[in-house]
């Protein structure tokens, strides 16, 4: 589960956060060794270094064993913040060093350098250089980034943002570039706003919300397929984005309770702003939280769990957070409670749920979506995991 990064002394071992069991993803990649080979080689003497889109700590990690400075983490990403906190602690690094920011927060005011990774959002990428704009002038700025995740819209936005930018010859498929700040403010930009007039609901995306300038076509066909609820009932919209999916449900369901959970900080913000501009008379009945799926959530204590599961996890595809998506809804599940899906077709996600929960069915489906649906069964525990097909108890 922990790779060894091999630049740093003595070797780091890092992880992914949630780990990734079958061990097919690294938690570090070429830009980040480039980023620390060039530490190595130009060291400075800072007191305060901050790093934005740190993915799981490795950045973090290899700077507070080599430098002194304190170290300021930047991250929309609930789960990017959890892999460095495990990572500091297994590697027994001073926790002290490291505070952690998401992009609502109030960031330093003057840190000796910014290093920032590019993000798979161009439109979080275009949030975080304007706020870096408005650090003081001079203010050096490493950026790095694997060439495949490097669009010409981001080398725009970077020449907007700090008209001088210079580029190091590209090696291992990836590329560091330095910039300072140029004392030239950049607006922030706005949220987004679009209208689902079927449910009269108008809904506000921050910069790193999916589907933030349309609704997502996915969400649309679960819209249709919203269940009816007659009974007040606990409803987890997992992984809810702007909230859509418990908003439009509560519209119709006013009486049920709603619990919204993404690992987005930006996605809460925008699903609890939604909340509270489209059904202010409701706030008793949402809770929001900024986590990992529904790790630590009560058991057996709710009725139902939408979800339109996440496919990547930052830049990577993955499955592994919707399968372990799935097994946490069983778990919160209550006996009789039904996760309902909506999944691409060739994802096979039906396959995951049968596993999980002993039987699925396909409520609908369309040329590219369908609608899967589980009921919990009974009360077993049992986690299922993926590539070995083991299923052990969880407690
Ligand atoms: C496909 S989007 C669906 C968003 C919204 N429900 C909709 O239909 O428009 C998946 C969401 O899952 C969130 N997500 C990804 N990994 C997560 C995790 N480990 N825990 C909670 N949410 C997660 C993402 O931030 C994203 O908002």
């Amino acid at each position: 589960m922990y790779s060894p990064l091999n630049l740093s002394s003595p070797v780091l071992e890092l992880a992914r956060y949630p780990l990734d069991k079958r061990e097919t993803l690294l938690p570090f990649d070429a830009a980040d060794e480039l980023i620390m080979d060039w530490w190595l080689n130009n060291p400075e003497s800072a007191q305060q270094l901050c790093f934005i889109n740190d993915g799981f700590g490795a950045l973090s990690c290899f700077f507070a064993q080599q430098s002194e400075a304190q170290l300021v983490h930047i991250s929309d990403s609930f789960l990017a913040q959890q892999a460095a906190m495990n990572n500091m602690s297994h590697n027994q690094l001073d926790e002290q060093r490291i505070s952690y920011k998401d992009c609502s927060d109030e960031w330093p005011e003057a840190p000796n350098r910014i290093i920032i990774k590019v993000p798979k959002s161009l439109a979080l990428f275009e949030y975080q250089l304007a706020r870096i704009s408005e650090l003081p002038e001079g203010t050096p700025v490493l950026i790095a980034s694997r060439l495949k995740d490097l669009p010409a819209k981001a080398v725009k936005l970077l020449k907007d943002a700090f008209g001088n930018v210079v580029p190091e010859l590209a090696r291992r498929k990836s590329r560091i570039m330095h910039a300072q700040v140029s004392g030239d403010i950049q607006p922030r930009p706005e949220p987004t706003r679009w209208d689902l007039p079927a449910f009269e609901l108008t809904l506000e995306n921050q910069a790193n919300v999916f589907s933030r300038k349309s609704l997502d076509i996915g969400t649309r066909f679960l819209l249709q397929h919203l269940p009816k609820t007659y009974k007040p009932k606990k409803v987890i919209d997992l992984g809810c984005g702007n909230g859509i999916l418990a908003l439009a449900m509560a519209r119709r369901y006013p009486d049920n309770k709603y619990v919204l959970v993404d690992e987005s900080h930006m996605a809460i913000e925008s699903a609890r702003q939604n909340q509270q501009s489209n059904l202010p008379e409701l706030s008793d009945k949402f809770t929001f939280l900024c986590q990992h799926g529904l790790v630590g959530f009560w058991s057996e204590s709710a009725d139902l769990v939408l979800c339109n599961p996440p496919f990547h996890q930052q830049q990577a595809v993955t499955d592994e957070i919707a399968w372990q998506m799935f097994n946490q809804a069983k778990n919160a599940l209550r006996t009789g409670g039904k996760l309902r899906v909506v999944a691409n077709r060739h994802l096979g996600y039906h396959v995951k749920m049968k596993r999980i929960f002993g039987d699925v069915e396909i409520l609908a489906s369309n040329s590219k979506f369908v609608i899967l649906e589980s009921r919990k069964a009974d009360k077993s525990k049992h986690v299922v995991e993926e590539d070995t097909g083991s299923e052990h108890e969880s407690e």
